[in-house]
């Protein structure tokens, strides 16, 4: 699938026809299918769709976790695919997962997990500013500033995960992606293991810190209603393809795909998903579950643009 775009100099990153597959069960899995998505510099970009889309496996690949089967990815106009230059893609991509308890370990106290971070690539302008290798003495001041710059004390750095609740150690994550100011940083899912209260206060601070510094972000969420907040653009995917993608105004006041339209009606209903429902090897995804479905549903996905920047993969249109 072909996606129109502006000058790709434009994007600090950009993929093309992006192809993620899994074997299962003799089965193959087409996590990412072919996915075209761009992130502006200095902006928010959301990818929302239902769990099991292949969020996740885009996220990775991107950050060189995953092999792509096909397809392109590049950093700055950087061709990173096939994770060449993996230090390339530390200093300018960092990520948050879903669950802070598992992304830190568990035996290092707050102090030790921002150090490990911190001694990699020390960035000019973030908390140990200078650019040049730190020592472990040198840098609780460095430790202080990136704990307040989430809102923590500084108490914090003496304690171990498990001392601290779900939103807190969330914070020190975040804190960590931050410490070597990354251009890129992916949250995949960061709420979603947080309660409501604890979950709203950390997308405050995460608007905050996109503004404050000017960060790219690409915000996953199964929710629409919480990336709706969030972004600028945003990017509706559906077992591992793009469904729908315009600026956040248009795709949420004007969902054109019915995915979409589901998605947005159930941003607060967990979608069920229909067992024994295969992958098709062409044609929409969605339209085993689709109440509009024709005959040229079957047939190879073409994107149409309905309003200006307003994307859609549908025969409806
Ligand atoms: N390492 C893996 N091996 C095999 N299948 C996988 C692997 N990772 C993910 N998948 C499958 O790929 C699909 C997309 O998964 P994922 O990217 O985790 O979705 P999401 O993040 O949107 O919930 C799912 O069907 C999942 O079971
Ligand atoms: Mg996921």
């Amino acid at each position: 699938m072909c996606i129109k775009m502006k000058k790709t100099n434009e994007y600090i990153l950009y993929t093309k026809n992006l192809k993620v597959h899994f074997s299962r069960k003799r089965k193959v899995v087409p996590a990412v299918d072919g996915v075209d998505i761009f992130l502006e510099k200095g902006k928010v970009t959301s990818l929302a769709g239902e769990s099991g889309c292949g969020k996740t496996t885009l996220a990775k690949a991107i950050l060189g976790f995953h092999r792509p089967k096909e397809g392109g990815i590049y950093l700055n106009g950087s061709d990173i695919t096939l994770n060449k230059n993996q230090s390339l893609i530390r200093k300018n991509i960092q990520i948050v997962f879903q669950n802070p308890f598992s992304s830190l370990d568990p035996r290092y106290s707050i102090f030790s997990s921002l150090y490990e971070a911190l001694k990699v690539f020390p960035a000019k302008g973030g908390p140990a500013s200078g650019g040049k290798k730190i020592k472990k003495s040198e840098c609780k001041e460095a430790i202080i500033k990136a704990l307040a710059e989430v809102e923590l004390k500084p108490d914090v750095m003496d304690r171990y995960p498990h001392q601290l609740s779900g939103g807190q150690v969330q914070r020190v994550c975040i804190a960590r992606s931050l410490l070597n100011r990354p251009p890129l940083v992916v949250l995949d899912e960061p709420t979603s293991s947080l309660d409501i209260t604890t979950a709203s206060k950390i997308m405050k601070l995460l608007s905050r810190l996109q503004k404050e510094l000017n960060l790219t972000f690409l915000f996953i969420s199964h929710n629409l209603k919480i990336s709706k907040k969030i972004s600028d653009h945003c990017f509706i995917m559906y077992r591992g393809q793009i469904m729908e993608h315009g600026p956040k105004e248009l795709v949420y006041n004007n969902p054109l795909h019915p995915y979409t339209k589901l998605l947005k009606e159930a941003s607060e209903l967990k979608l069920k998903r229909l067992k024994g429902e295969d992958f098709l090897s062409q044609g929409c995804p969605f339209a085993p579950r689709c109440s509009f479905k024709r005959q040229e549903c079957s047939q190879k996905l073409k994107q149409v643009e309905v309003e200006k920047d307003h994307f859609v993969s549908c025969y409806l249109y």
